[in-house]
């Protein structure tokens, strides 16, 4: 196993989207995929269900058809609601951060199909059905039982010297995605897509955070 040797501190705290600084031209093999999977199997999941299952694509021609799908979804996400852009209560450095997202999500976006390999995080079960529509705490325990999963995949894949970013705008086309790869969309619900490749230098630095003292409640919020 051939890793950074990071310290666990480091890794949780240099973990970032990397997407500006990912090589395209790198192979990642499937032997270092499989390890980040092994780590990222130790997560939890609610009553050790372990209802999960991960999907690679490392075959072009789905790459290329699913990042068609996740342009979209990023065009649309761009002049919709939920656009960052769309926030005007900003201060000046949140809207030059903002701004810097948005550039390096739209540079994600133009060169996903060179990314050499898409995992795509599957739970079983779905939020959209209706027994659970508005069920916060079965919704909860979906999600909880697949995210820790995919950080921890992520952290060991930094380790490796692999970048990630954790994206969900494909989620917009899931069926489409579901289809093209087989996926049961009735019982398995895709949680999102994460392009792995090894990054253009292993140096990343801590991103700057609203402060703890705005976020934190003892007691009483
Ligand atoms: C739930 C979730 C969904 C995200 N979806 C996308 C996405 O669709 N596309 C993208 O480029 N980045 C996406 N991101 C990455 C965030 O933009 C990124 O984590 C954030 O800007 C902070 O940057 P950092 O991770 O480097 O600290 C997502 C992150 C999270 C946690």
């Amino acid at each position: 196993m051939n890793t950074l040797q990071l310290t666990a501190e480091d890794v949780l705290q240099t973990t970032r989207a990397v997407r500006k600084r990912l090589d395209f031209e790198r192979e990642v093999s499937r032997a270092v995929l499989l390890e980040c999977i092994e780590i990222a199997l130790q997560a939890p999941t609610g009553g050790n269900a372990q209802g999960w299952q991960f999907v690679f694509v490392d075959d072009a021609d789905k790459r290329a058809a699913i990042a068609d799908i996740y342009q979209k979804a990023f065009a649309e996400y761009l002049t919709g609601p939920f656009s960052p852009t769309a926030d005007d209560s900003l201060d000046e450095k949140s809207e030059a951060t903002q701004k810097r997202v948005v550039d390096s999500a739209q540079y994600l976006a133009d060169n996903l199909a060179k990314v050499p390999v898409f995992l795509i995080p599957c739970i079983a079960g779905r939020t959209d059905h209706e027994a659970v529509a508005g069920n916060t705490m079965v919704q909860s325990a979906l999600f909880g039982s697949i995210f820790p999963a995919v950080w921890s995949f992520m952290l060991a894949a930094r380790n490796r010297g692999l970048g990630t970013c954790l994206t969900t705008l494909h989620l917009a086309g899931e069926k489409e995605v579901a289809e093209m790869l087989n996926i049961p969309y009735d019982s398995m619900m895709q949680v999102g897509l994460i392009p792995v490749a090894y990054t253009l230098g292993t140096d990343f630095k801590k991103a700057s955070r609203k402060s703890a003292s705005l976020l934190v409640h003892f007691n009483q919020w």
